[in-house]
């Protein structure tokens, strides 16, 4: 019998806890959870509640599961260390230590690393941790984007021509992230289409897991402030209608650079998920940023299609075997769409702001898997608390098909929630690929 610590408390755990529990050595499940997840706690054979940052209390509740491994859903407890007080304790994790989450913490630690082991795709950028020199380097560059060091929720990049439009402001705006955080990285505005690359990582053998599309902006046709994601799909040939094989291969032929040069520079493996965010752009697939951990949503995407044992894949990726281990997932497409309270992601000022923290009525979802978010469960009901509730997904042998089950089950649904109608839907595909074809020039 394996008994197994999942940390995390979102949708993406729940798809991880299903994946992990799908197992065929049926494992023990004990989650660790900063709030009662309905959906996951149905999974575990026991759960702990409690804050991320208690490294003490989660290494105690991992000791008396007597779990084999933790799985690390978030960045939060990576960023925390939760791995390396596991490792004292003798679990080892799927999720990289503290120093190498910097991988997603540090945009600058990344951009530095790139650009000291000459890896393909890296943009023209600068790290400032005074404004010595800013503006001068402002002027060389046609659009920029800001991005302050640590973690900020998905909200703390800014893009010129979204969030700001002139130098000066570029400049004000720089002064601003300085007072808060250590450095700010000022790179190259690039245009393109965006893709998720989530790769799977011992240390020495990377392999890439089928691509997959989010949509960040809150409204239909991209519009509106960006949130925690809206939304994703993935297509059954594991490419992506505007992408060619050749920009996956060049995803992950940057990831295995990273991967080892992580290694050179730290003397450390990294084992757990190297998450690339990649933009396919007219001179080729450039970085934008990689996270330590699957994405939320892009983890419903892709987990659900796993054919091969995810325990036996966990193991791997600790043992350093992933090369011995042959990783399949289904040859299926899959859209994801987040139901949200009305409010979310909208300003505070903003009328539907406060229709949160509302009871919803989950129907007959008929063929879409359901995964919980930010929901409680309370004697009454299911009640949405500020942020994303629940994702649906669909799975079939086609995009259409697959949309269709999404967006039946988002019906079913019912409470003063909102959902992207578009998702996955033919006419933004046709955008995203007639886009793409505009910057290839053809
Ligand atoms: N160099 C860039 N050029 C154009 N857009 C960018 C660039 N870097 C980031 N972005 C945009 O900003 C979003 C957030 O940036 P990202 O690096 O992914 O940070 P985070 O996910 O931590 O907010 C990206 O999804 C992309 O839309
Ligand atoms: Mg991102």
């Amino acid at each position: 019998m394996v008994n197994i610590l999942l940390i995390g408390n979102g949708a993406r755990e729940h798809a991880l806890a299903e994946a992990l529990v799908r197992s065929s050595e049926k494992p023990r499940l004990f989650a660790c959870m900063k709030a009662n997840n309905p959906g996951l706690a149905a999974l575990a054979e026991r759960t702990l509640i409690g804050p991320y940052h208690d490294l003490a209390a989660i290494v105690a509740f991992a000791r008396e599961g007597r779990c084999e491994f933790a799985v690390v859903g978030p960045e939060d407890p990576l960023s925390r260390g939760v791995v390396d007080a596991l490792a004292a304790a003798g679990i080892p994790g799927v999720g990289p230590t503290r120093s190498l989450a910097r991988l997603e913490t540090s945009k600058s630690f990344t951009r530095d690393l790139c650009a000291k082991y000459a890896i393909p795709g890296n943009v023209a950028y600068r790290v400032f941790t005074s404004l010595d020199g800013v503006a001068a380097f402002l002027e060389t560059l046609p659009g920029v984007v800001l991005k302050p060091d640590g973690l900020t929720g998905g909200k703390g990049v800014l893009v010129q021509g979204d969030h700001f439009e002139t130098r000066a402001e570029a400049l004000a705006l720089i002064r601003d992230i300085l007072a808060e955080h250590p450095s700010v990285t000022v790179e190259e505005r690039l245009e393109g289409e965006e893709f998720s690359l989530q790769c799977l990582c011992d240390g020495r053998t990377v392999v890439a897991t089928p691509p997959v599309q989010d949509h960040k902006r809150r409204f239909a046709d991209d519009r509106g402030p960006n949130t925690g994601g809206m939304g994703s799909y993935s297509v059954a040939d594991h490419l992506l209608p505007f992408l060619t094989p050749a920009d996956v291969a060049a995803g992950l032929a940057i990831t295995e650079r990273v991967a080892e040069a992580i290694h050179r520079e730290t003397g450390e493996y990294y084992r757990g998920v190297m998450y690339g965010g990649f933009m396919a752009t007219s001179d080729g697939v450039r970085l934008l940023e990689y996270n330590a951990r699957f994405g939320d949503p892009e983890a419903m995407n892709i987990l659900p299609l796993l054919e091969t044992d995810f325990v036996a894949v966990c193991r791997a990726v600790i043992a350093g075997t992933l090369d011995t281990l042959p990783i399949r997932f289904a040859k299926r497409a899959t859209v994801c769409k987040y139901v949200v309270p009305k409010g979310y992601g909208l300003p505070k000022d903003h009328p539907d702001a406060r229709s949160t923290s509302a009871r919803i009525e989950v129907g007959d979802v008929g063929a879409a898997r359901l995964y919980h978010s930010s929901v409680d469960q309370r004697p009454d009901g299911l009640y949405m608390t500020t942020s994303r509730a629940i994702g649906v997904v669909g799975i079939a042998d086609d995009l259409a098909r697959a949309e269709a089950i999404a967006e039946r089950a988002v019906g079913a649904i019912r409470g003063p929630v909102d959902h992207r109608s578009d998702i996955g839907t033919a006419p933004l595909i046709a955008k995203r690929v007639s886009h793409m074809r505009a910057l290839r020039g053809k």
